[in-house]
């Protein structure tokens, strides 16, 4: 069964909705800056039509099932800063992967925090996973700190997982577990799933 559909996830200052054509303006300001994409493993956007390339290739993977490409969406401007990709759905694990990006002159507001705990809420309660991931370059550090910060925890480090823009670098993998959220906000709705996946 593919991964639910996704329609908006509220947070105090952002709208997650799913991408679609109109968001690509907005996104080549996010994509299109090398401080963005330092850390990533494509390329800066140079033109629309990376952007565009771009675009077709998340409506095949949405299309397929296991992703869901999610835009944060200002409230107050309704501009749209950054990107949340939820990927790599398993099914039979109930498990998927985290990725992120935020448009330069956004960061250092906690917008992109505010993001993932209402992407994990999500994750956690409407779509009943019991296990979300995030890969990350260890010198991401503003990525390590804001994941640790959720309540993943560092797994482990896996050497010379990646080669991209030329060189090879070791990847931390970062875990959050259903159980470990829900000690984090014993206040949030009961999860049937929780039943159906004992620890
Ligand atoms: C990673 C990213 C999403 C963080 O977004 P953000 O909204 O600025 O993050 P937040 O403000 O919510 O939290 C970042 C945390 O890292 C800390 N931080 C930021 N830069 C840091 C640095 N160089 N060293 C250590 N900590 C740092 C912040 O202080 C904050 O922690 P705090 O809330 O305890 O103070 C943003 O920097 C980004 O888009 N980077 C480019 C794309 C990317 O690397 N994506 C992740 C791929 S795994």
């Amino acid at each position: 069964m593919p991964l639910a559909p996704i329609v908006t996830i509220p947070t105090p200052r952002l709208e997650l909705v799913p991408l679609a054509a109109e968001h690509l303006d907005d996104l080549m300001a996010v994509n299109g800056d090398d401080r963005v994409t330092r850390f990533l493993p494509y390329d800066t956007w140079a033109a629309r039509q990376d952007a565009e390339a771009w675009f077709e290739r998340i409506q095949g993977l949405t299309e397929a099932g296991a992703t869901r490409q999610l835009v944060l969406q200002r409230r107050s401007d309704a501009r749209v800063v950054g990107t949340l990709l939820l990927f790599k759905f398993d099914e039979a694990s109930q498990r998927l992967e985290v990725g992120y990006a935020l448009a330069h002159d956004c960061w250092g507001q906690g917008l992109m925090r505010e993001a993932v705990q209402a992407a994990c809420a999500h994750a956690f309660g409407a779509l009943g996973l019991r296990r979300l991931e995030a890969e990350v370059n260890p010198a991401n550090l503003a990525s390590c700190r804001l994941l640790q910060a959720l309540g993943f925890q560092l797994e482990g480090t896996l050497r010379q997982r990646w080669t991209a823009k030329g060189h090879s670098y070791d990847t931390h993998l970062f875990g959050l577990l259903l159980q470990d959220w829900q000690l984090l906000h014993p206040d949030a709705a009961p999860v049937e799933n929780a039943l159906r996946h004992p620890s």
